[in-house]
């Protein structure tokens, strides 16, 4: 196939046959998040390089080795987003939404752009549905995050996901961690990858995290943070459990979980699956204290997480998950000849502005095409206009479904087909009553 038809490796398109379920995943998640107090944000698709560099933190695969790098016209280095924590803290600090009363609450659906190696679940542009609560150290924080998520996924019906918990402390127990590890480490450098050598000297909880076989071997055997934590981390992680027990809210505690991003501080968690092959997780986030910090801001405890939509889509379809249907035409005007046609395009036109769905041939073509594309399309109802009609000023109403048609006006006609479709949605529901 031609370069110029031929979309990008790991792009995907979303075609009109699939996109309406998107949007009822993406307008459910919004608005489940909108009653947990969480207010849509929109950054920019791309941000100068340092912002994630520092932010996500250079020892990073993400940062290393999968970003979208470029200088722009102006000599500028510019990065198309990885992830949307380190956009919405920029604009949180740049903003200073931090004087408005916290915590602040954001929520954003973006597209993220990551040079990974594309397979199932894994693509090099993809979409994320996040959250980001910035301004508060208490574990409530964490734990309502966790059942905002959980919410999402009971809401859709997605079934079969484990939360996985973990803590991976303060920069005060971190020390004590990184030291365990670089002795752990040090005696089996010979089969450590060079970048994973590199994460050793610089920040060797990286290589925990490394997709290289032989180093996720070695890493298997490696000391547990857990192990490691500070008392004050170790309270807040019992009173996140906790409140989490209090909401129902089952989970699992995997002390090997420490997240491909180096912001995070005690609390991380992911949601995953063993039902999409091995991209498994479709949530994860976390608790980042420090990032505000590190990105020049005062001291602001925060947490977030993102879900992928793919994934998640896959995860649905995977599970035969039912999703609302395609919105259908509730009229197609069939038409024979131009005033006809004209005089569907004035109806339509009104009605439309009514809030109903209507179409019309704008393709010129024969009574039984237009026929056979009203069917296709799933149109509920069609009525034909043609010279006949616009004389003795009626039409036929043919419902498409097998129901019921009318005989309906052409002066006033709008009315009298919302008048048409209110009685048979009132005869639709007495046969279900009938039914039950
Ligand atoms: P992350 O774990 O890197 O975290 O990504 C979050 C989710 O995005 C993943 O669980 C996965 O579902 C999806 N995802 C990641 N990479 C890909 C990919 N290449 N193709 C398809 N889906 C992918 C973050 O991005 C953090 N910013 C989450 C967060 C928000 N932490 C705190 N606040």
């Amino acid at each position: 196939m031609a370069l110029v038809t031929k979309a990008i490796k790991g792009t995907q398109d979303l075609l009109p046959c699939d996109s309406h379920k998107n949007r009822y995943v993406e307008q459910t998640m919004l608005s489940i998040a909108e009653k947990f107090g969480f207010k849509e944000i929109r950054t920019p698709v791309f941000e100068h390089t340092e912002l994630f560099s520092r932010g996500v933190g250079d020892t990073t695969d993400v940062v290393q080795k999968e970003m979208y790098t470029f200088d722009d016209k102006g000599g500028r280095s510019i990065t198309l987003r990885p992830e949307g924590t380190a956009g919405a803290m920029r604009a949180f600090l740049e903003h200073g939404l931090f004087n408005e009363p916290l915590p602040q609450k954001v929520s954003y659906l973006t597209s993220c752009y990551r040079y990974e190696k594309p397979q199932a679940g894994r693509l090099r542009e993809f979409h994320q549905f996040g959250v980001e609560c910035f301004g508060t150290a208490a574990p409530a924080a964490d734990a309502e995050l966790i059942s905002l998520a959980h919410q999402i996924f009971s809401f859709l019906g997605v079934e079969g996901l484990t939360l996985e918990l973990n803590s991976i402390g303060c920069p005060t127990c971190r020390k004590n961690y990184h030291k365990a590890l670089r002795e752990y480490f040090e005696s089996r450098k010979a089969q450590l990858c060079p970048t994973c050598l590199d994460r050793l000297e610089r920040n060797p909880m990286r290589i925990l995290d490394c997709k290289n076989p032989e180093c996720q071997e070695i890493a298997k055997n490696a000391p547990k943070v857990l192990d490691y934590i500070c008392d004050d981390c170790a309270a807040h992680f019992a009173a996140v459990k906790s409140h989490l027990d209090a909401m129902n809210i089952p989970y699992v505690v995997n002390p090997t979980i420490v997240r491909g991003l180096d912001y995070y501080t005690r609390t991380v968690f992911e949601f995953v699956s063993t039902q999409i092959g091995a991209q498994g997780t479709v949530c994860g986030g976390g608790r980042y204290d420090g990032l505000a910090e590190e990105l020049g801001g005062s001291a602001t405890p925060s947490l977030g997480f993102a879900l992928g939509i793919e994934r998640l889509m896959l995860l649905l379809a995977a599970q035969n998950t039912p999703l609302p249907e395609e919105e259908r035409a509730d009229l197609f005007f069939v038409t024979m000849g131009d005033a006809a046609n004209c005089k569907a395009a004035q109806l339509a036109y009104s009605m439309r502005e009514n809030g109903l769905a209507v179409q019309y041939d704008i393709l010129g073509r024969s009574v039984k095409a237009q026929m056979k594309y009203a069917n296709k399309t799933g149109a509920r109802n069609t009525v034909v206009i043609g010279d006949s009609e616009l004389e003795s000023g009626e039409v036929t109403v043919k419902n498409m479904d097998g129901g019921d048609g009318a005989q309906l006006p052409l002066d006033g006609f709008e009315d009298a087909f919302e008048q048409y479709l209110i009685q048979a949605e009132l005869g639709r529901l007495a046969d279900e009553e009938i039914s039950f």
